[in-house]
């Protein structure tokens, strides 16, 4: 995708959705975005966990984790400005390795990206000779490159069955991985990662909404703890999250997941009252429009990944985008 040539401006995007107060005080950081974007030829890919004022105002490209990588593969804007976390403009280098791909704050990481080393993975290896190493985005592009195929939340099933094998090495969201066990009869070895946000789930608390609200709707990303997803009526990537809402149209729902979602969500789904029981993600939070404008007018902070790594790490992403979902 060539850099937008914005119609609506950023500020009216915002309308309806921010307190007009609030819209004002931000019109001239949002115009200075809009500006820098067309000087730069650069697109805005954000994550679904982006705060409203960049996820419906700056935003030109957004989704989940999959969503990003086949956007970023197919972007064709000169820079790449990724409003999410370090993972996601690593693959997005990855895959577009041409492009200059911006990340607005570098200490925006990820407890499970921060789990497992590629050395972890070659002692895996040898400890269990043949059996396929699948491995969640949400890990550093070494640990890719040591991988035999990527996985996101929205297709790990998929992802798994495709190799055909009986048992796979599944790194390294333990949680995922139990959630995946109990979809498709491959056996799947664990390692012990977890997202810091998605553990602190309680099932106690979802039984207390259940009990406080006759016929709401619990909705909940995989990463979080078997006993929380038991309590679910729909587990799901961000975007199979905002896909359900958006066919069911519940009339009251509880998003387990991070706090932008339902607020990114209750925008565009007005019937349905949401309930809010979040936990923030202190690395997406980083990402502000400040961050976001100053990345576009300074250039910074570019995201490099060597090039023999980089290779590697794309053969997983790339055999990941091949599975059809
Ligand atoms: P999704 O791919 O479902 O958007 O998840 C990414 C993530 O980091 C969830 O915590
Ligand atoms: Fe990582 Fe969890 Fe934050 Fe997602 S929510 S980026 S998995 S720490």
């Amino acid at each position: 995708m060539n850099a937008p040539v914005t119609i609506v401006s950023p500020a009216e995007r915002l309308r309806g959705i921010l307190p007009d107060i609030e819209i004002a005080a931000l019109r001239p950081l949002l115009e200075e975005i809009d500006e820098l974007k067309r000087a730069r030829n650069a697109v805005v890919l954000a994550h679904n966990y982006m705060t409203p004022d960049i996820f419906h105002g700056v935003a030109d490209l957004k989704g989940d984790s999959l969503a990003l990588a086949r956007l970023a593969a197919d972007a064709d804007a000169d820079v790449i400005v990724m409003a999410g976390v370090h993972f996601m403009a690593e693959t997005t280098k990855i895959v577009n390795e041409s492009k200059t791909v911006l990340i607005p704050d570098t200490a925006a990481g990820c407890s499970l990206a921060e789990a497992i080393t590629a050395a972890d993975v070659r002692l895996l290896k040898e400890r269990y000779p043949g059996v396929p190493v699948v491995t969640y985005v949400n890990t550093s592009a070494a640990v890719k490159a040591e991988s035999d195929i990527c996985c996101t939340s929205g297709n790990t099933v998929q992802v798994v069955e495709s190799l055909g094998v009986d048992r796979v090495i599944f790194l390294p969201d333990q949680y995922l991985g139990r959630w995946v066990a109990t979809q498709t009869a491959v056996k799947i070895v664990l390692w012990e990662g977890s997202c810091m946000v998605h553990e602190r789930f309680t099932a106690e608390e979802l039984r207390g909404y259940r009990a406080l609200h006759a016929g709401i709707q619990i909705i909940a990303h995989p990463e979080c703890p078997p006993d929380v997803l038991a309590e679910a009526d729909f587990v799901g990537s961000t975007a199979g999250m905002i896909r359900w809402v958006k066919d069911k149209r519940p009339r009251q729902v509880v998003m387990v997941t991070e706090c932008s979602m339902s607020d990114n969500v209750a925008v565009e789904s007005p019937e349905t009252e949401f309930l809010r029981p979040c936990n923030l993600c202190p690395h997406m939070k980083r990402i502000t429009l400040e961050g976001i404008r100053d990345s576009l007018r300074d250039m910074k902070h570019e995201v490099v990944v060597d090039p023999e790594i980089a290779a590697r790490a794309r053969m997983a992403v790339q055999r990941m985008l091949d599975v059809p979902v």
